[in-house]
């Protein structure tokens, strides 16, 4: 098929192109309405439609007769555990963990949060929400207590679905008492909190409000799916924004099934049938759309992988998965590539695995550095694709198409826009840039179906955050531009949020966690180059005056406070003392260039800051 073709029809006839992709799905009501507006203005998709995901997912198998194909392999390295579960066992997990849910009092509308690290209960609760229309909102096991808590104020869950413990490699995490803390931190209070246990070792405090999830399972019946209006939302997302407080993205049900089952087959190139794995974790969109509902809703086999590309044994374990359970499309960061080629540069350990079942990897998550692309490429013999999306698309924007049209790779591009996004690069004024020339990524609206709906209780920050900067279009917060071929490169975020080894962060919510520390009086946060990682936080501090605390011990205490308030996956390790930060006249720190100074880039000194004693610090200290 003709991309260029297919991707045209998709701009300039977007209702009748998204109609005929609404029918590979199996609606309890087709929705006559295609496009129209929410009573906000906003764009909604197949508003009239009613459909489940959770019957998509499961129940629509077993009625096409795959009930005994496998749906999930749960392959568990740091517990040396292998599931294999079939569309009929998926059905009879989440059926009756739905029917518990219903038990507790849930129905449609209600919210629950889920904190469960990579386990199948995590991926059961997920569909068992779905199933009865309650809106799910999975919560990053590397997140701190502090940061669930800023999570269950804003969602309100009446339940909290968690775990015993996560591992960390060989480290037990007690998820129980970082929940039983949050709780105690957060004003609104769940009435339940129904905890799978693990059974291995990590401390499980009692409180009234506890739930045994598997008593609970094993009590209830099965659930039927509730018929739910496509705009319903499935689930609300919290990722970083420039502010302090992460904002939650809300996805609907009916747009989300449409791109997810499209991008299955038409991004990815994978057939009902087949083997996806994506090797990230539920609690990001990648798990999301691409370990759970894409790969479920198109009839393949998912990978529930409970481990990491290293150490896990070792850096082969991501070839011996592939290998063992033939997966044809396989999804990482370009992070963990590097990792891996950090271990075993001459990709030997590769070589001990038969990879042919593997046809296309593809990457994101963050920029991928050429070299790593090409690594990749030479080790693998398959073509290796970087594509770019974000939490808020919920699906990709920019890609290969592999299932279209196999495109030329060119290595630092995420290739060509997919169907339905209409990105433009524009400069500072909304105009658009010239090729070549390095601007602001934006789309046109209307988004294609899939896309956030809006942020959850907040749609001020919705329409500010989005849709202000640029009139008619969503801006992506990522900078660009786009060559004579068309072909589109992501240079980076143009705002204060960082990407540390494919985890989206916000140094605004640091920079708050730094500043609380007694003996500072202001403080810096910005993301500064790291060869593993693509960045890495780095903290500015400024002391009150009169304090003498060691730099060590200040950075020690600092540190500590960050792993306790956001969590160890925030990466933040180093901090420096400096006298004073350079700033605008308006007292705004200007952090832009001290990412310049840290990462030896060029810079420009701006007029505003007249004594250059300022620069030379920071100079001397960003050597030491
Ligand atoms: N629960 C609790 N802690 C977690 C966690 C989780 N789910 N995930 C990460 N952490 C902790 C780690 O244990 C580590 O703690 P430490 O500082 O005490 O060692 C810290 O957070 C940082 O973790 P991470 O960023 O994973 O770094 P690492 O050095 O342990 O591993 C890589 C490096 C490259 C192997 C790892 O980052 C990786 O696999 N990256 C790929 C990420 C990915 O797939 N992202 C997908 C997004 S699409
Ligand atoms: P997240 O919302 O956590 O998925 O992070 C999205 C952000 O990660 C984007 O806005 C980009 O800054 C970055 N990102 C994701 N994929 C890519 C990619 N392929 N190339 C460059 N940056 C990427």
């Amino acid at each position: 098929m003709d991309y260029h073709a297919f991707y045209r029809r998709s701009i300039e006839q977007p209702e009748d192109f998204w109609r005929e992709q609404a029918q590979s799905l199996d609606w309890y009501q087709f929705p006559n309405t295609i496009l129209s507006r929410d009573e906000s203005g906003y764009y909604q998709w197949f508003a009239d439609g009613t459909l489940n995901l959770s019957y998509l997912c499961i129940d629509k198998q077993l009625a096409d007769g795959y009930g005994d194909q496998l749906a999930v392999i749960y392959d568990s390295p740091v517990t040396s555990t292998k599931e294999y579960i079939t569309y009929r066992q998926l059905h009879d997990e989440v059926a009756r963990l739905a029917a518990g849910l219903q038990g507790l009092g849930l129905q449609a509308g209600d919210t629950a949060i889920i904190y469960m690290p990579m386990i199948p209960q995590a991926i059961y609760a997920m569909l068992a929400c779905a199933r009865i229309g309650v809106i799910h909102s999975v919560v990053f096991g590397g997140f701190a207590p502090h940061e669930l808590a800023i999570r269950i104020d804003d969602c309100r869950p009446k339940v909290i679905l968690t775990a015993s413990n996560g591992i960390e490699i060989e480290r037990i995490i007690p998820y129980k008492p970082y929940v039983d803390q949050a709780i105690t931190e957060a004003a609104h209070q769940p009435e339940h909190v129904v905890i799978y246990d693990r059974t291995q070792g990590a401390p499980m405090p009692h409180q009234d409000r506890d739930v045994d999830y598997q008593t609970l399972v094993d009590a209830a019946d099965h659930a039927a799916p509730v018929p739910l209006a496509a705009t319903h939302p499935l689930y609300i997302l919290y990722t970083s924004g420039t502010t302090g407080t992460p904002k939650g993205i809300v996805r609907d049900s009916g747009g989300h099934a449409v791109a997810l089952k499209f991008s299955m087959k038409y991004v990815y190139g994978v057939e009902e049938g087949d083997t996806y794995w994506a090797a990230s974790d539920v609690g990001w969109v990648v798990g999301h759309s691409y370990i759970v509902y894409g790969p479920l809703l198109n009839r393949n086999t998912t990978i529930l992988f409970e481990g990491k590309p290293i150490k896990t044994p070792d850096a082969s374990t991501f070839w011996r998965v592939i290998s063992e359970h033939q997966v044809k499309v396989m999804f990482t960061a370009p992070t963990a590539i590097r990792a891996i080629k950090k271990e075993a540069p001459q990709g030997l350990l590769l070589r001990q695995f038969d990879l042919s079942c593997l046809k296309y990897q593809f990457l994101a998550g963050e920029r991928c550095d050429v070299a790593t692309l090409q690594w990749l490429e030479e080790q693998l013999k398959v073509p290796v694709i970087d594509h770019w999306w974000q939490t808020e698309s919920g699906w990709p924007m920019l890609a290969n198409m592999v299932g279209v049209e196999l495109q030329k790779v060119k290595p630092g591009s995420a290739t060509l826009p997919v169907c339905g996004f209409d990105i433009q690069i524009l400069q500072e004024n909304g105009v658009q840039a010239a090729a070549d020339e390095e601007g602001y990524v934006a789309v046109k609206l209307p988004l294609p179906p899939g896309t956030l709906m809006n942020l959850w209780g907040n749609p001020q920050r919705f329409r500010d955050g989005y849709l202000k900067r640029f009139p008619g279009y969503y801006f992506s917060g990522d900078g660009g531009y786009r060559d004579t071929d068309g072909y589109i490169f992501i240079t980076g975020r143009v705002d204060d949020i960082i990407n540390v080894a494919g985890h989206r962060l916000s140094t605004a919510e640091m920079e708050e966690v730094v500043a609380s520390h007694p003996a500072v009086a202001e403080c810096a946060v910005f993301g500064i180059y790291c060869e593993l990682k693509g960045q890495k936080p780095l903290g500015l501090v400024v002391l009150k005056a009169g304090e003498d605390i060691e730099p060590a011990q200040l950075e020690k205490e600092i540190v500590q406070d960050i792993r306790n308030t956001i969590g160890a996956v925030a990466s933040f390790r180093e901090v420096r003392v400096v006298k004073r930060l350079p700033k605008t006249r308006s007292g705004k720190i200007l952090r832009k260039l001290l990412r310049q100074i840290a990462n030896k880039e060029e810079y420009k000194v701006p007029s505003t800051i007249d004594d250059v004693e300022i620069i030379e610090e920071i100079e001397t200290v960003m050597r030491t």
